[in-house]
């Protein structure tokens, strides 16, 4: 039965789902940009990497993944016994979609002496076409592993890439792919709410662009944003990433104040991101009654994915030491 002609008002789905759980031998894991009911009712609430791991690591049955389809993927890739459902297939993701699998390797057929540094969210298949697996948690340590002459190509972020390039001083080939949430920040509406709040430091994603970095006091992935949040001195942060996050730091400190940063029109609901918020708690509820929809992979795409996805794991582990890994070991081998 689908979830259209199905009517799911008469039942406590918190309940529902807890009692479902139990049953299928389930985690719910879930993406800090997921709504605030569904990151409480979670076993587990992580940025991309903290979700990876608990991918591979978790002994259910079942893993419900509230995220998008290219978070679920890699918990297939990475648990390949397990079911994993997505509440919702069509949660996807701008910078997958900016990165065909062909046009991925038609390009790296033009680049043959550059390395593939790949952005976690793209699909499975450019996983499968990629040397190494990063995260915005993670980039900077991997690129520290990394010869200072080894050609690289970073995808599909052009925003993580170049401030990776800024930060790291590399010259990287930058695929033109761009979230579409953090694009949307404005930095005139950032400046006029900075003078609003004199003193209050700006914490951003990697995935904005360069002019609203310009503003930041500090730039990480969600967790190292909430951490700041939560332990930094400051009273009142402006947060330049998608604002389901704050629902953590206000749970974290309730005392302080978290202000989204603004879109264009000073007060936009626009830095929602349209695919995560596809999962609800209805569907969720439907996900581990069906165990449906799954993720399902070919094989032979999953093992050679699971490749530059592992290496990612290995290298930001910090068991690899700095420039270990030269040209040779991470050749692409098609
Ligand atoms: P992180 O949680 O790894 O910072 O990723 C952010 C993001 O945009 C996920 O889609
Ligand atoms: Fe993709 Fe941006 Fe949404 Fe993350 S926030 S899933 S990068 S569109």
């Amino acid at each position: 039965m689908t979830m259209q002609n199905e009517n799911l008002s008469g039942l406590d789905l918190r309940t529902e789902i807890d009692r479902l759980r139990k049953e299928r031998n389930a985690i719910i894991l879930a993406h800090y940009y997921q709504k605030p009911e569904i990151q409480d009712i979670a076993d587990f609430v992580g940025d991309s990497l903290e979700l990876s791991r608990k991918a591979a690591e978790t002994d259910a049955d079942v893993i419900a993944f509230c995220g998008v389809k290219f978070m679920a993927e890699t918990a297939k890739i990475l648990s390949p016994e397990k079911i994993v459902v997505l509440p919702d297939l069509d949660a996807g993701c701008s910078l997958e979609d900016s990165c065909p699998p062909d046009k991925f390797k038609a390009f790296r057929e033009e680049h043959p002496d550059h390395i593939a540094l790949t952005y976690i969210n793209c699909s499975a298949a450019v996983k499968a076409l990629s040397d190494i697996i990063v995260t915005s948690s993670s980039a900077e340590m991997i690129l520290d592993q990394l010869p200072k002459d080894q050609k690289i190509i970073f995808a599909p972020d052009k925003h993580l890439g170049g401030y990776m390039a800024r930060k790291t001083g590399r010259d990287m080939l930058l695929w033109p792919g761009v979230c579409i949430v953090h694009e949307k920040f404005s930095e005139t509406e950032l400046i006029k709410l900075k003078a609003e709040h004199p003193g209050a430091p700006v914490a951003a994603h990697p995935e904005c662009p360069a002019h609203i970095l310009d503003h930041a006091d500090h730039v990480g992935s969600t967790s190292s944003i909430l951490k700041f949040a939560k332990e930094s001195d400051y009273d009142t942060v402006i947060i330049a990433t998608e604002p389901h996050i704050i629902h953590q730091m206000e749970k974290a400190v309730p005392e302080k104040t978290f202000i989204g940063a603004p879109g264009a029109d000073g007060n936009c609901n626009c830095n929602i991101c349209p695919y995560m918020a596809l999962n609800t708690m209805e569907k969720l509820y439907i996900a581990l009654r069906d165990l449906e929809p799954r993720i399902e992979l070919d094989e032979e795409l999953r093992l050679q994915a699971k490749k530059s996805l592992d290496r990612m794991l290995e290298m930001s582990s910090g068991t690899v030491g700095k420039g270990d890994l030269g040209p040779t070991d991470l050749a692409h081998k098609g």
